[in-house]
């Protein structure tokens, strides 16, 4: 300070947006204004203030747990509107939060993704007779709606013994087309001026999320034995599966400490979240490793070496599941396509009690701070050319040598994601066994735009494909 006096603390930037209002993309919008105001700022808008942060030193400060837990800024409580207190939306201090997450976490430890391979690879195997069609006639897949196609099925028969049979559907089921909407919903609400009148848009949110009821309500029917052949529900059940998924867990399994079960109306929230949850992001952060590859031939052979190493010149391979763990670089190039675009792109964190952020920038008590995951990916640490895609980023003594801080695709803490191992094994596996068999096409020299529903995805990305010959 130029009068000499020493200053508790910095200002942060404030951005106002009153005026200009929310972006259609506001993730994006949000990254432009970090890189021009820095890595933090507060953004003003309907009258409120957010602080936004993406350096290094803030998100460490921001990790610790003993000062910041999970915080459900205004985006969660839109989809708290419909996924309630499911795991993803739970306050931290709400009973049923502790109560699913001690149930459910043995369903998510490493060793349990033995049990969903069969299934992850039934549904890979769609994929590829699908993907099989279209490099006998040429035409283009669309990456994001195949990979959309995919994740969904696989959570449906992995968590529940219910088949979404996507690939037998021209159009995406009925149910993403609503949990689209209602994401979109939970979006464009953000720019909406609080306590605004009931719109139409929020009677046709009320439709969709109703109709996410019903058929999760169907799901849970078929399992117990209940009424299960409402007219009209799509999707063939698979009620054979075995009863140590996710919904059996639920429906079965009691609390260590207390001996209770999960009530009825939680479980519907549970599997409605963990429908969402279990497969927006892993499609997202699958059609972006493909289009890095499409993009990288250097990245794309050494990929194509490691499988061939596993599978040879195998028309049919049969990956196990050990093999999955067999296949380091094309774990680094999810990671490194989750660097650059993480498709769950931002997570709230809630000060515990008035503290100084970075030793300079006051936080309130129960003050939400939103990471910006994206710009976080881009930190100096990263070096001097973040945007550029490297796998080799992700080589075991390279990640030794950074703060784990660094990277949080997943979120950060007890509150990180519970499905992590899930998506990685599925992921890995399917992009193998895509790049095993397939030669990428850019036959439309596609431009990267990002699509904003919450999650991110490529938008209008599409590729021709061929099969791969030994020579390949
Ligand atoms: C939480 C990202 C896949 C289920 C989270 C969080 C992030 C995230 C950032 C923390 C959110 C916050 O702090 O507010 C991702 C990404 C995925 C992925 C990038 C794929 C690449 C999955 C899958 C499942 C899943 C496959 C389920 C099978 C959940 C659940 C939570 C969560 C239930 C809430 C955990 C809790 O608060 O107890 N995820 N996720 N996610 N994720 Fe994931």
């Amino acid at each position: 300070a130029a009068d000499g006096a020493v200053r508790p603390y910095e200002e942060v930037p404030v951005v106002d947006l009153s005026a200009t209002g929310l972006s259609s993309t506001p993730l994006q919008q949000a990254m432009a204004l970090a890189r021009e105001h820095g890595p933090v700022y507060r953004r003003r808008l309907h009258g409120h203030e957010l602080m936004l942060v993406s350096s290094l030193e803030l998100v460490t400060e921001l990790s610790d747990e003993e000062r910041f837990a999970k915080g459900i800024a205004v985006a969660l409580e839109n989809v708290r509107e419909f996924a309630g207190d499911g795991l993803f939306t739970a306050y931290n201090d709400e009973p049923n939060w502790a109560k699913a997450h001690d149930i459910l976490m043995p369903a998510f430890a490493l060793g349990s993704m033995r049990t969903y391979h069969p299934a992850m690879l039934k549904v890979a195997r769609r994929v590829l007779d699908s993907w099989d069609r279209r490099a006998a006639d040429g035409t283009p897949v669309d990456v994001a709606d195949d990979m959309t196609r995919m994740t969904l099925d696989t959570i449906g028969l992995a968590g529940f013994g219910f088949d979404f049979e996507s690939f037998a559907r021209d159009t995406p089921h009925p149910f993403v087309e609503a949990m689209v909407r209602c994401l979109e919903w939970s979006m464009t609400r953000l720019g909406r001026q609080p306590g605004g009148d009931y719109t139409e848009e929020d009677a046709a949110f009320r439709a969709d999320a109703d109709y996410l009821a019903s058929v999760v309500d169907e799901v849970i029917a078929t399992r117990t034995g209940g009424s299960g052949d409402a007219d009209g529900t799509p999707g063939a059940r698979d009620a054979s599966e075995a009863s140590d998924d996710l919904l059996g867990l639920m429906l079965g399994a009691t609390h260590p400490a207390d001996g209770t079960t999960l009530d009825l109306a939680n479980i519907r929230n549970q599997v409605i979240t963990f429908l969402i949850a279990g497969h927006e992001t892993t499609s997202g952060a699958l059609s972006f490793a493909l289009h890095h590859l499409l993009k990288d031939p250097a990245a794309l052979r050494l990929a194509q070496r490691e499988a061939d190493e596993l599978w040879g010149d195998a028309t049919d391979p049969d990956p196990s599941f050990e093999d999955i763990g067999r296949l380091p670089f094309t774990r680094q190039v999810l990671n490194e396509a989750l660097r650059l675009w993480p498709t769950a792109a931002a997570f709230s964190r809630q000060a515990s009690e008035d503290t100084l952020l970075g030793g300079r920038y006051p936080v309130k008590a129960g003050e939400l701070v939103t990471v910006l995951t994206p710009m976080l990916h881009r930190d100096p640490v990263w070096g001097d050319n973040p945007e550029l895609f490297d796998p080799t980023r992700f080589a075991p003594e390279a990640e030794a040598a950074r703060s784990p801080h660094a990277y949080k695709p997943f979120g950060t803490g007890e509150r990180a994601c519970i499905g992590r191992q899930f998506a990685l094994h599925e992921a890995t596996m399917l992009l193998a066994m895509l790049v095993h068999r397939y030669r990428l096409v850019d036959h439309a020299d596609y431009r990267l735009r990002i699509k904003e529903t919450l999650t991110l995805k490529p938008d209008g990305f599409t590729m021709t494909l061929g099969r791969r010959t030994p020579a390949d």
